[in-house]
């Protein structure tokens, strides 16, 4: 072991030293010091050996952990691949200041998804004149959700596509409509959005009658999708079904695909 070659003179050099010193004096207890250096030196091997044990069960620990880390990933991107996610969202979540959605999977088990906020400065675009002139509640748009309803419960089912780095999904959002309104706002940012259909629901919550909206459009200023009507709604309870699709890569809003470089492995 080449080691013992750089390590030897510490532990016999103090021997050599006291051999040299004894051995001016006394040469005839030579024959001891030997012993005892070969002592010494077996016991720096075993210290030795006891750091390169060691060392082998880092290194293999790290391997270990490096495969289930590798496998754990693997896991994650089959089960989130072209998977459907279905997420349940009440008011009190809506509501509390953590911009935090609880997940469920399909099979229910829960995890979490932090959900970035929406606090960076609106870009200035305007709605297409065709919109402007045909839509009767611009004015009406604040960055609020109006008071006149209340969104009680949504679904959402998400089919991220990992390969093609984009996803679609769709929406079913409950809401209670307390004093007559002709839209419904609901906030997006950048998505495709299309309403598939508005549903007015019966005491009991079963479909009463499909209302057909009148104009649907995004307003950007307020990072809305809206769904106009030609009167409004009367009070009642309601579902608003939305279909959507985005891309994974634009950027790092909602939901996205990221990647990151591992220096040690020198790899993704
Ligand atoms: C993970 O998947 C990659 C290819 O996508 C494969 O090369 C690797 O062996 C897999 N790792 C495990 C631990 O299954
Ligand atoms: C994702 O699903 C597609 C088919 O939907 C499949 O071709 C592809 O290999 C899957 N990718 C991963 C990383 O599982
Ligand atoms: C995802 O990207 C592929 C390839 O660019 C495209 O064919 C597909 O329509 C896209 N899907 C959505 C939902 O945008
Ligand atoms: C949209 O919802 C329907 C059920 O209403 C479901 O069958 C479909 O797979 C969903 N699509 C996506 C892309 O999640
Ligand atoms: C994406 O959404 C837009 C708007 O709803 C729609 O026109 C388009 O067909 C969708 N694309 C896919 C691939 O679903
Ligand atoms: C609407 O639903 C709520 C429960 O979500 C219920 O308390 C209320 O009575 C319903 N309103 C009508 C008009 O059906
Ligand atoms: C909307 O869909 C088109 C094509 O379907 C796509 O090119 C575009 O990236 C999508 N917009 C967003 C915000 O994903």
């Amino acid at each position: 072991m080449y080691a013992t070659k750089n390590v030897r003179p510490r532990s016999s050099l103090s021997t050599d030293d006291n051999h040299r010193i004894k051995d001016t004096n006394r040469p005839h207890k030579a024959p001891g010091n030997t012993i005892l250096t070969l002592v010494a030196f077996c016991v720096f091997l075993l210290v030795l050996c006891g750091f390169l044990l060691g060392a082998l069960v880092y290194v293999g620990k790290n391997i270990a952990d490096e495969h289930q880390r590798q496998q754990a990933a693997n896991s994650t991107q089959a089960a989130l691949n072209g998977t459907i996610r279905t997420v349940y969202v009440d008011r009190d979540q809506l509501l509390s200041t953590k911009p935090i959605l609880s997940v469920f999977s399909d099979n229910r088990a829960p995890t979490t998804t932090q959900v970035p906020s929406n606090t960076k400065s609106r870009a200035m675009s305007t709605v297409a004149p065709a919109i402007r002139a045909a839509s009767k509640v611009l004015q009406k748009l604040g960055y609020r959700l109006p008071k006149e309803m209340k969104p009680s419960k949504y679904k959402l089912q998400l089919r991220p596509d990992l390969n093609q780095k984009n996803y679609t999904g769709n929406i079913s959002i409950s809401l209670e409509v307390l004093e007559p309104i002709a839209f419904i706002p609901v906030h997006v940012k950048q998505l495709n959005v299309s309403t598939v259909d508005v549903q007015h629901l019966d005491e009991s919550g079963a479909p009463l009658k499909s209302v057909t909206p009148t104009l649907t459009f995004s307003y950007p200023e307020f990072e809305y999708w809206v769904t106009e009507f030609e009167k409004p709604l009367d009070v009642g309870n309601y579902t608003l079904r939305l279909n959507f699709n985005g891309s994974l890569t634009d950027r790092i809003t909602g939901l996205y695909q990221s990647s990151y470089w591992d220096k040690l492995k020198n790899r993704n």
